[in-house]
């Protein structure tokens, strides 16, 4: 059986260039994304033509009077989170001139001018947890799946961007995603440490099962998309599309449908693989091999 299972991947891109493009309204300046790890260099260059009419939406972070610093002047206070910030995936973020200050850690909170100041007011930088607008300035179309009828309630004020990803060290995506460069770095345990971020709020999904269902192994994301879905439970797919593209079978009967060497024809109409009394436990099982109940 095992060979039949076919794991899909299917991934949206990270972060649409025109969304970050989009940042750097009215600044016609080169924009370099570095990527880690000694790869190649991406130029992204800006042009008149990737400006659109919703500027006014992708400001950065206002904050009324006050200028950007850059980040060495954060250092005087902040060492520590200036230190750890050279592994972070944002500070990989660079910018010509005098747009370069506005790329560390004001990109996210804001230009600094006055916090720095008045000696660190926090009426007068933006926290981020408080509001992911900051992050939306770039990550527009982020916005759009918190939207979405099943989401995380992160506009809510329930859930915070920084519960499931590291803003200031390391992967963004805590335990490392299952974007392709972040694979080949972390691989499969930091698969396992990605659904560590899910576990620590869902609690019930954690285990140990008896009965373990590997696609657990293979991510929670492998089923629920972790920002938002049209789909019941966030799920990547309404029915047993969700299941089939791992438990795909060829079939050989003559209209009779195969699923784990068992005849499911009449089982299918019934309802979805997990609703209908059959695979309620689709997480794990302490009791039932077939993740009955
Ligand atoms: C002169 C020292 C100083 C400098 C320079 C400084 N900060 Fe601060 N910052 C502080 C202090 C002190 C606090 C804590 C205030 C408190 O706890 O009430 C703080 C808090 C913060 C907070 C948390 C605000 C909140 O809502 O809790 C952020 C974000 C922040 N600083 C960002 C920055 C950034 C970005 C820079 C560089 C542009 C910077 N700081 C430069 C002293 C400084
Ligand atoms: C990708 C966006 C982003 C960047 C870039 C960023 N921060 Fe933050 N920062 C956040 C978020 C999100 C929080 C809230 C963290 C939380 O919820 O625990 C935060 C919180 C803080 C705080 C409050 C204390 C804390 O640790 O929670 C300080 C101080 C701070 N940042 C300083 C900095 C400094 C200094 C830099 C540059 C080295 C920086 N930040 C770069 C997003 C960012
Ligand atoms: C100044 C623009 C900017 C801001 C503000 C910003 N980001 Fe990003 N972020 C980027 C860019 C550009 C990338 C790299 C995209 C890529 O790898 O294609 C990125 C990457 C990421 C990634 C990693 C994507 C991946 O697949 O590795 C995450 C997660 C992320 N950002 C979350 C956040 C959060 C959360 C905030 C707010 C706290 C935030 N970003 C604020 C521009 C920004
Ligand atoms: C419940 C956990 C969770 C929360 C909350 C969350 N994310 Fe994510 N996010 C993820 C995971 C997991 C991935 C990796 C998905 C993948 O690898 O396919 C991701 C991927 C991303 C990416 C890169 C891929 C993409 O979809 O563009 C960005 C950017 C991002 N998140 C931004 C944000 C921002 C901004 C917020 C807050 C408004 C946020 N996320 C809140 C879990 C979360
Ligand atoms: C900071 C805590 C937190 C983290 C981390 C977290 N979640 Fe959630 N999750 C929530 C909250 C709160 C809800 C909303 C619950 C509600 O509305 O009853 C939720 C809802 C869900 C739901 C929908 C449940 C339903 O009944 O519709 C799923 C599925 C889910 N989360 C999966 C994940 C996955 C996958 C991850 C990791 C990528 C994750 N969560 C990370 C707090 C979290
Ligand atoms: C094989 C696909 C699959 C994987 C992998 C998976 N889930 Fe689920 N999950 C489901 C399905 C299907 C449901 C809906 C079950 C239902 O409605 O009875 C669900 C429901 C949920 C719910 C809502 C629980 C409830 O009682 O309504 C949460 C929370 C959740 N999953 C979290 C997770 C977490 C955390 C992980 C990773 C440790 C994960 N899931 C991995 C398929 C999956
Ligand atoms: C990411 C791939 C993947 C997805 C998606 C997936 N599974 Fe699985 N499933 C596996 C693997 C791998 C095994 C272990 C294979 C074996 O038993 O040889 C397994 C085993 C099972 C078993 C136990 C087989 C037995 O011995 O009876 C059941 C039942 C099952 N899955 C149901 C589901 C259901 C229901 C869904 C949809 C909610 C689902 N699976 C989605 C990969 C997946």
């Amino acid at each position: 059986m095992r060979r039949q299972l076919r794991a899909t991947f299917a991934r949206l891109p990270a972060v649409r260039l025109t969304g970050f493009t989009r940042w750097f309204i009215g600044k016609r300046e080169k924009v370099w994304w570095v990527a880690g790890g000694g790869a190649a260099l991406t130029l992204i260059l800006l042009s008149c033509s990737s400006f659109d009419s919703s500027r006014a939406l992708l400001a950065p972070p206002a904050i009324p009077g006050a200028e950007f610093v850059g980040t060495e002047e954060c250092a005087t206070c902040h060492e520590a989170l200036v230190k750890g910030f050279v592994s972070a995936t944002h500070s990989r973020l660079k910018a010509q001139g005098d747009n370069a200050k506005s790329m560390g850690c004001e990109g996210c909170h804001g230009p600094g001018s006055l916090h720095v100041q008045s000696g660190g007011d926090r009426s007068k930088i933006v926290n981020p947890r408080k509001s992911p607008d900051a992050c939306f300035a770039c990550h527009t179309e982020v916005r759009a799946a918190f939207n979405l009828p099943h989401h995380h309630p992160v506009l809510e004020g329930k859930v915070s961007c920084s519960d499931c990803h590291n803003p200031h060290k390391g992967d963004a995506v805590k335990g490392g995603g299952t974007s392709l460069p972040q694979r080949v770095k972390g691989g499969g345990i930091a698969m396992l440490s990605a659904n560590g971020t899910c576990l620590q709020c869902h609690t019930a999904q954690r285990g140990p099962f008896v009965f373990e269902h590997e696609a657990v192994r293979e991510g929670c994301i492998t089923c629920h998309s972790p920002h938002g879905s049209v789909n019941q439970k966030m799920l990547t797919q309404r029915n047993s599309n969700l299941c089939l593209k791992c438990h795909f079978q060829q079939q050989t009967a003559d209209g009779k449908i195969f699923i784990g060497d068992g005849d499911h024809t009449t089982r299918l109409q019934q309802g979805t693989c997990w609703s209908a009394g059959c695979h309620e436990a689709v997480h794990g099982s302490q009791t039932n091999t077939h993740f009955r109940y």
